[in-house]
């Protein structure tokens, strides 16, 4: 499987799965995948990454477009350049347009810092603890139109514990994710993990 993931900030969650793949490589628990390129919205994102893993990179700043459907649509395009069968979100902190979910749905995944449906958007982590909250989790999910709304793949409960801060929280958050994301490419390679029937299934849900 040919991969195209987009950051946004660090990247550790990108990073982390970089390792899974080189790690994992000839074994039985290959995953089956390889990152062909990395994008981001902005140069602040961790693009070194892509010098350390010898991975092409490309940036699409929304401020270089008149609207987020033009931005959309060279996104889009970009991603569209490298030929990926499944495109991951890995701490992207932009919303995709419509058209660049229809372009790649199911085959584009995302990974959330909270047990969706509880505290979707972008401060999943302080809400979590602004609200008192004892536990919260990690979910990897297909994207869809809406903010964290698609078919959740996986999810897992996190622990909150008391002094917890947010950077702390989240650091734990995130070695979660890292597997859910890990397992999830694993999955789809492997074939336990089908994306056309998790989205045919929240559909009939919905219905
Ligand atoms: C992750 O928790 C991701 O779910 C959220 O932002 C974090 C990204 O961290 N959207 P990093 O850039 O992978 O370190």
């Amino acid at each position: 499987r040919k991969l195209v993931v987009l950051i946004s900030g660090t990247g550790s969650n990108l990073r982390a799965l970089l390792r899974a793949i080189d790690d994992a490589a000839g074994t039985p628990d290959d995953l089956g995948a390889r990152v062909v390129a990395i994008g981001a919205d902005t140069e602040a994102a961790n693009l070194a990454l892509g010098d350390e893993f010898g991975i092409p990179t490309f940036v699409v700043p929304p401020a270089e477009y008149p609207d987020r459907t033009t931005w959309g649509d060279a996104l889009l395009a970009r991603i569209r350049e490298y030929g990926p069968d499944l495109t991951v979100l890995s701490g992207f902190m932009r919303l995709v347009p419509p058209s660049v979910v229809r372009g790649l749905a199911p085959a584009l995944l995302n990974t959330h810092p909270s047990y969706l449906p509880e505290f979707p958007g972008a401060n999943a982590v302080r809400d979590a603890l602004t609200a008192g909250a004892t536990r919260t989790g990690a979910t990897i999910m297909i994207v869809d139109d809406g903010v964290d709304t698609g078919p959740v793949i996986d999810q897992v409960r996190i622990a909150i514990e008391p002094g917890d801060t947010v950077s702390a929280l989240h650091e734990r958050i995130k070695t979660a994710e890292r597997r859910l994301l890990i397992e999830t490419v694993r999955g789809i390679a492997h074939g336990r993990v089908d994306l056309v029937s998790l989205t045919a299934a929240a559909h009939s849900d919905a219905m």
